[in-house]
């Protein structure tokens, strides 16, 4: 099956990938690592958007799970010579491989591709729309940590506006029954955003503060902050990290701009989460390449 939103995620499904995913976590930890459930199978990865976290773990991921992998490496594709999106998805369907692993800058663009291809599509980033194996591993990281996530109080901060990442974050925290709280500078909040500027009012007593780049590839013209300004009004330094809970924990997805929205040291220190983010981020790929690839691999013919 798909996954291109949070939303395509039922209940039980849900649940069931988040507890796959903890498995496959301490999976991981193990020397060595590998499945043969996706034996035989062929993964495609086509991104069309700059990716480290994200390409790398899905490509670790279907390898762990005995998977062939495949990359098209779009600069150098014939995507640079005008070829369609459709045209892509085609060719590339002709292939037959088992799952296609796609970011793309166009919102909708990944559920445009699944209904032109055969195999299943998973989302790994559609613009300024929805990253749902990010709110995945995000989830999955603080319900990890904390041993559940309902009543933790979250704040997002940062670039909420452009952010992909808050959308699908947010929308897997509140169904969980977290309270989420989006803050950051006006501009960068959603239009119908009527609340504070700042983030001082959402730190306040969270249990998770969760730190989100400027998208700036996202903004027309610069945002006129100076080195240093932006850290001091709208990042995470010390001074605010100590508004939260006493217990709170650090997140990001990552790419970090150390010094903009959040100091070095607190990236660095025994309250972030971020490299495990990035460690469970392996762990829910691997949850979501088996669940995708389940109904192929019962299937009597290819
Ligand atoms: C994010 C993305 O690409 O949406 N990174 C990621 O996948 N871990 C966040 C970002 O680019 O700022």
């Amino acid at each position: 099956m798909d996954l291109i939103s949070t939303n395509d995620l039922s209940d039980e499904h849900l649940t069931y990938l988040l507890d796959a995913a903890d498995n496959w976590f301490k999976f991981n930890r193990q020397l060595r690592k590998s499945d043969d459930r996706l034996a035989g199978l062929n993964v495609v990865t086509a991104f069309f958007e700059n990716s480290t976290r994200t390409l790398l773990s899905f490509d670790i991921a279907a390898r762990r799970l005995g998977a062939m992998v495949t990359n098209l490496p779009v600069d150098a594709s014939s995507v640079a010579k005008g070829e369609s999106l459709m045209d892509t998805a085609f060719t590339i369907d002709a292939m037959r491989p088992d799952v296609l692993v796609m970011r793309h800058p166009q919102p909708g663009a990944p559920r445009d591709v699944a209904g032109w291809m055969d195999c299943p599509v998973v989302n790994a980033g559609d613009g300024a729309g929805e990253h749902p194996t990010q709110g995945l591993l995000d989830v999955a990281t603080i319900r990890q940590h904390f041993g559940r996530v309902e009543g933790l109080k979250v704040a997002i901060c940062g670039d909420i506006r452009h952010s992909r990442v808050a959308n699908s974050t947010q929308n897997l925290l509140e169904r969980l029954g977290a309270e989420v709280r989006l803050a950051g500078p006006k501009p960068l909040m959603p239009d119908l955003y009527d609340g504070p500027d700042g983030i001082d009012h959402a730190i306040e007593g969270a249990d998770v503060v969760m730190m989100l780049r400027i998208q700036r590839e996202r903004i027309d013209g610069d945002l006129g902050d100076k080195p240093g300004e932006y850290l001091s009004h709208y990042g995470l330094t010390a001074e605010r990290l100590a508004k939260a809970s006493p217990d709170a924990m650090v997140m990001h997805p990552g790419p970090m701009n150390r010094g903009v929205e959040i100091e070095g040291a607190i990236a660095d220190g025994d309250r972030s989460l971020i490299r495990t983010q990035v460690e469970m981020g392996v762990a829910v790929r691997m949850a979501v390449l088996d669940q995708a690839t389940i109904e192929r691999r019962t299937r009597k013919t290819a």
